[in-house]
């Protein structure tokens, strides 16, 4: 599959926004990973903590961070109707005390948030960037915008998990999934190698391993076998809702959060 340039990659973001408004499917349709996210990247956050959402669509997770703790949270998205959406969503779902506010940034260029962040949130937007320089691009600049002890909490798709994914498919005679076409998913040893002048690696949580089976292995097998007129791509069946509850096993999930800490 043709791979989209930087400007494409970008069309397809403000079509994602222009179509899906407020809903939270103007980040993925895949809603119970998102959740999953949230839970496991909240673990990481303290009441207190000034935080960068970068990447935030909506603004749907940036807002449910928020009403979990008491924390100062900026949701930066480079698609201005995005950070519009995002702006209505607050107004409806605030329900804390934590300081929440939306701005148009790119990840890109973080310059004016030198050592300013506790806490530093990516979700699925380096994969948005095409090629592994600009991803290191992003990654330097996430580095210079947390404080020292900073936390950079990365949760994005690695070539690694994918093909875990893709291999245990292949066993069951499925298919490959292939990379969608504005997406470069990561390297797990490139990102960590890169990162470990400046940034302890404290871990990458697999914590979507037993969902990505459920849902990308089991799933597609049973309706195969069964033969039945179910849509294996629809994220909304209960289906999905109780294997994103299950606890992880193993290393077959393309989405994973890596966890760093700045020197
Ligand atoms: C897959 S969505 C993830 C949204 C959100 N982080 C979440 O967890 O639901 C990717 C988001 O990254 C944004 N994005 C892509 N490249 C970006 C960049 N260079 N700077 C800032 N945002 C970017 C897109 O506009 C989109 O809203």
């Amino acid at each position: 599959m043709n791979k989209l340039n930087l400007n494409e990659i970008k069309s397809y973001w403000f079509s994602q926004a222009i179509s899906h408004k407020t809903s939270q499917n103007a980040s993925w349709s895949d809603l119970a990973v998102i959740d999953m996210e949230i839970e496991q990247i909240d673990k990481w956050i303290v009441e207190g903590d000034m935080v960068l959402d970068i990447g935030c669509a909506n603004g749907y997770s940036t807002i449910s961070y928020g009403n979990r703790k008491k924390i100062n949270i900026l949701g930066l998205d480079y698609i201005p109707e995005m950070i519009e959406y995002a702006k209505i969503n607050l107004n409806e779902m605030n329900s804390g005390p934590s300081k929440i506010s939306f701005d148009v940034g790119d990840i890109l260029n973080l310059n004016d948030f030198i050592n300013h962040f506790d806490k530093i949130i990516s979700t699925r937007v380096l994969i948005n960037l095409r090629s592994w320089n600009n991803q290191k691009t992003a990654l330097q600049s996430c580095a210079n915008a947390l404080k020292t002890k900073g936390l950079l909490l990365l949760s994005e798709a690695t070539i690694q998990g994918w093909n875990n994914l893709n291999c245990f498919r292949k066993e069951w005679g499925l298919s490959i999934i292939p990379e969608p076409p504005f997406n470069t998913y990561l390297d797990e040893r490139k990102v960590i190698d890169f990162l470990a002048d400046e940034m302890e690696f404290l871990g990458l949580n697999n914590f979507s391993s037993t969902y990505y089976l459920g849902t990308r292995v089991l799933k597609p097998l049973l309706i195969k076998i069964l033969g039945c007129d179910i849509d294996v791509g629809n994220p909304d069946m209960h289906w999905n809702k109780w294997f994103s509850q299950l606890p992880a096993w193993g290393d077959y999930g393309t989405q994973k959060l890596f966890v760093f800490q700045k020197k």
